[in-house]
């Protein structure tokens, strides 16, 4: 019986690494760093616009301007697809990268 038990409390133990280690996803003092790149075309201390939207304030903005709701999974797809002038991003960082850059961009 015991053996049965056994692989839903590892199922359960690793479940909860996992949202341990999502709570702590994303350095954004790491993330300020990789900023530097975007600052070319976006300004973070003001909302004024540059090349690119100023991005002071981001998160809590309702909407991005393509319409759709401020929330790590649709600027994460502005950072992968670039577009309207933005240089799509999915190749040249890393997971990590922008899990960092997000986390900076939600200090704003
Ligand atoms: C060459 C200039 C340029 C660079 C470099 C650039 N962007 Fe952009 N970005 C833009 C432009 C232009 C837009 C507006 C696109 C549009 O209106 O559809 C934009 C839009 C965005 C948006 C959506 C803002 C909103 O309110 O909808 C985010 C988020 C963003 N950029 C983040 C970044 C990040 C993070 C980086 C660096 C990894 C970066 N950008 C690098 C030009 C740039």
């Amino acid at each position: 019986m015991m053996k049965m038990i056994a692989p839903v409390g590892i199922a359960a133990a690793l479940l909860a690494a996992n949202l341990l280690s999502g709570a702590q996803k994303g350095d954004a003092a790491k993330g300020k760093e990789t900023f530097e790149q975007c600052s070319v075309c976006h300004n973070a201390d003001s909302d004024e616009k540059k090349m690119g939207p100023g991005l002071k304030g981001l998160f809590k903005h309702d909407k991005l301007t393509n319409g759709k709701p401020v929330n790590e999974a649709n600027v994460r797809a502005v950072i992968n697809a670039g577009g309207n002038g933005m240089p799509a991003y999915e190749s040249i960082l890393s997971d990590e990268e922008k899990d960092n850059i997000i986390a900076y961009l939600k200090t704003l």
